[in-house]
């Protein structure tokens, strides 16, 4: 799927990344909205296939993380241990092969060589799911992971308390985030006659892009705020306060029902104004658009990167920071603060798919989170070849 970026607090200069699920798409959607007329140079910026380590953005500020290198001189990830009262919580991300990339893993030359391993095409696609698991199993081991994805689409993939769940639908890599929407709508409509039918325990949804890392255990979103029923990410940004690529359902029959009918509306707003975008960004320009809409609604609380909530039509909508809940580093020039010390996801917006990679072998290695997280600041910056 795809991604906009949440990133460095300020940076007006890149709108745009976007999450993926195809390798090879990343590259080709990647827009600079200031990509330089004068410089076309600057398109062929060099993208490395190594790990390049520059200086850490945000080092003497006391409210960002600390590096020396790759190690942190903070340690503030906090234990898990809350588990008695832990509602259940599943990750839900959307996830597709295309079969024109399956034609061509036999081409050896676009081979991508990570650590040890050599991905194709698909492999390296397999690998960015793999490891947005890994993560998860790792910072929220008590929750599920379940994949929206193309019935024809065969994911082979077995792992533990990850779910596969198909959901028919257009694929296409013009419809992907309107098909996005769409099967969001669907899971939430399932789970909501499922839970009506049969209540039982809790199950809270967050739904977001798979090349992302979970890095700080998410269920504390719905403890500290017990009465949204969707929550969504936003940054300072005009034109684009609001990020689609993480969204939190809390998992009440009501607030299932009031965020799909909110999900709902996004769709036609999506179908009826932003077709012209359906293939990078129309879910968030229609995202802004519902929720600016409101008349009661106050657009000026995006430029604070605090919490807060408000009524949309009925739906109690929770507005989570980025700089938080959607990290991003802004590529190339743009003003970069660092990373918050109590930064929860770390997004791999496009061409740093490797370095999302290479942070989990670094991690498997040596396994510290916020010394993986001083890997991420000193090398978000850098364009990857994946
Ligand atoms: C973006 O555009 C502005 C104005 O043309 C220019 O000064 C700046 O250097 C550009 N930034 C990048 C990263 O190209
Ligand atoms: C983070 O580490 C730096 C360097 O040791 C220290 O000065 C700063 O107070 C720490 N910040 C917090 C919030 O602990
Ligand atoms: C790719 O998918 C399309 C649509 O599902 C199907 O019509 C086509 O036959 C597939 N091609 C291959 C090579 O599997
Ligand atoms: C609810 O959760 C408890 C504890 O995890 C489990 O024993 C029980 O079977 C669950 N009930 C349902 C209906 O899923």
């Amino acid at each position: 799927m795809k991604m906009k970026m949440c990133s460095g607090w300020r940076s007006f200069l890149f709108v745009l990344p976007l999450i993926f699920f195809l390798p090879h798409l990343l590259s080709v959607m990647e827009l600079h909205q200031n990509t330089s007329v004068h410089e076309p140079q600057k398109k062929l910026q060099k993208k490395f296939d190594h790990l390049v380590l520059g200086p850490a953005a945000g080092q003497g500020l006391s409210n960002r993380l600390q590096c020396q290198g790759t190690k942190a001189l903070n340690r503030t990830r906090t234990s898990n241990s809350m588990s008695h009262l832990e509602d259940n919580i599943a990750l839900v991300t959307v996830f597709t092969i295309y079969n024109s990339s399956l034609s061509n893993v036999e081409d050896r030359s676009s081979n991508t060589v990570v650590g040890d391993l050599t991905y194709n095409k698909v492999e390296r696609s397999m690998a960015v799911l793999n490891v947005f698991i890994n993560f998860i199993q790792v910072t929220m081991p008590r929750s599920s992971v379940i994949i929206l994805t193309d019935p024809v689409s065969d994911l082979s993939l077995h792992r533990n308390r990850v779910f596969i769940y198909p959901v028919q639908g257009e694929y296409s890599r013009d419809k992907l985030m309107l098909q996005r929407i769409r099967s969001y709508i669907t899971f939430l409509e399932t789970k909501h006659q499922e839970l009506s039918q049969r209540p039982g325990n809790i199950t809270h949804y967050i739904f977001t892009d798979s090349d992302i890392a979970v890095v700080d255990d998410l269920g504390q979103v719905f403890r500290d705020h017990p009465n949204f029923h969707l929550a969504l990410t936003f940054r300072n940004n005009k034109a684009q306060p609001l990020n689609s690529g993480f969204i939190a359902v809390r998992g009440t029959v009501d607030a299932i029902l009031r965020a799909k009918v909110f999900l709902q509306e996004v769709l036609k707003i999506y179908s009826s104004k932003y077709m012209s975008a359906s293939r990078m960004l129309g879910d968030q320009l229609a995202l802004a658009w519902v929720v600016k809409s409101h008349p009661s609604f106050d657009a000026s609380r995006f430029a604070k990167a605090q919490a807060f909530s408000e009524d949309i039509g009925g739906t109690s909508v929770l507005f989570l920071p980025c700089a938080i809940y959607n990290w991003t580093p802004p590529e190339g020039a743009g003003q970069f603060h660092g990373m918050p010390l109590d930064v929860k996801v770390v997004h791999f917006k496009g061409s740093r798919k490797r370095l999302m990679l290479e942070s989990w072998n670094f991690y498997n290695s040596s396994p510290n989170i916020e010394d993986m997280l001083c890997l991420i600041l000193g090398s978000g910056r850098t364009k990857y070849d994946f």
